[in-house]
């Protein structure tokens, strides 16, 4: 039995948990910071790190008790997310991690952000409603967050080719810009799925973004469409309407999403197809999102392609997900140990197979 602690502080969540095995979960811990940021309508990279520096000795803390572990006994690595994600931010858990580390002689687990998304995928949650995935490759992989939008085929474990990403805003970031734009609250993809529930889709049609054949099939953008829907609100200001917090902000959050649903699913399930991808799993705090889920569960069905996309509380980042992806890298990575020299990577790309 392969236990790992594992440490998670990349944007606004500081999270914990000890991970059996790479697919139990022992202990999840995530302590929010929504609260704070609400009031600056995003994520204030300063106030973060220091929320960090003082929840992560008691999230650590409540995850070892919640396993039942006696401070690091019992342990067999420790695991930390090193990037991408806010250089202040990450710096918090990977030092809580040196510093376990250093006192205890375990070994360090350096783990990339996006591969935890992948992995939350393969965890087994108690009283699971779906199952998780299993090791059928290649699996297409679409990783849908606030700060990502990428596609990769996996090969294996911890072996991935990018397929495409968007090129210019990720599918989160959109929600939380569009969320603003119309005064729906933050964080914006759960503001956009409340509103859109009371909405008309039809009512404002929005286009889809590079929905094109060539280069880039693969690719997304969602700036247009935030401008699409800033310009759509203008308009509707000057004909006398008021888009926000209304009626007519629900009816666009209602299009705003369907377009972005839409466009995730289609280019993934193409993917899936081109690349003759055994299995579809999506993750990432998008995919969240009912109207996605749905979405693809009906376009998987439809190609005979198994879908895996995680219970809503592994969707958005948490540590569980770390641990998950650890335990893969320690079975299958020779190189998967770090040292006590590991730094923060803002920008780290999720490594890809020669
Ligand atoms: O994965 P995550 O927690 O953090 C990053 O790694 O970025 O994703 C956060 C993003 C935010 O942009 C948030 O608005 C979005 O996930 N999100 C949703 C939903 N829940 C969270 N977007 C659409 N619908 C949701 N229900
Ligand atoms: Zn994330």
């Amino acid at each position: 039995m392969t236990k790992i602690l594992a440490i998670e502080t990349s944007c606004d969540e500081t999270a914990a948990a000890v991970i059996v095995d790479g697919r139990t979960i022992a202990s999840n811990v995530v302590a929010s910071q929504i609260e704070l940021h609400r009031r600056f309508g995003g994520v204030f990279p300063e106030v973060a790190s220091r929320q960090h520096v003082l929840s992560i000795e008691p999230v650590i803390q409540q995850a070892l008790e919640q396993a039942g572990l006696d401070h690091v006994a019992g342990l067999d690595a420790v695991a930390v997310t090193y990037g991408p994600g806010l250089a202040g931010s990450l710096l918090v858990g990977v030092n809580a991690a040196k510093g376990l580390v250093f006192a205890s002689g375990l070994p360090l687990l350096p783990i990339n952000h996006l591969e935890g998304h992948i992995y939350s995928n393969w965890i087994v949650p108690a009283n699971a409603q779906t199952p998780p995935a299993v090791d059928r490759f290649p699996a297409l992989v679409l990783i849908v967050s606030g700060g990502h939008t990428e596609l990769f085929l996996m090969l294996g474990h911890g072996r991935y080719r990018r397929i495409g990403g968007t090129l210019d805003d990720a599918a989160g970031e959109a929600f939380d810009k569009v969320a603003r734009l119309l005064e729906l609250g933050f964080p914006g993809g759960p503001a956009i799925q409340r509103a859109a529930a009371q909405g008309d889709a039809t009512r404002f049609p929005l286009p889809h973004p590079l929905m094109r054949r060539g280069e880039h099939r693969f690719n997304f953008s969602f700036s247009g469409l935030k401008t699409a829907v800033l310009n759509l609100t203008r308009q509707l200001q000057q004909e006398g309407m008021n888009p926000t917090g209304t009626q007519v902000a629900a009816d666009i959050a209602a299009s705003f999403q369907k377009v972005v649903a839409e466009v995730l699913v289609s280019k993934t399930v193409d993917a899936a197809r081109e690349f003759g991808a055994h299995q579809v799993c999506i993750c990432g705090g998008v995919s969240a999102n009912a109207e996605l889920r749905s979405l693809a569960q009906a376009a998987c069905d439809e190609a005979g392609l198994p879908l895996y996309i995680p219970p809503l509380f592994l969707c958005t980042d948490n540590a569980a997900m770390i641990g998950a992806a650890a335990y893969y890298r320690l079975q299958n990575d020779p190189n998967a140990v770090g040292d006590l020299g590991l730094d923060v990577h803002a920008n780290l790309p999720l490594a890809e197979v020669p």
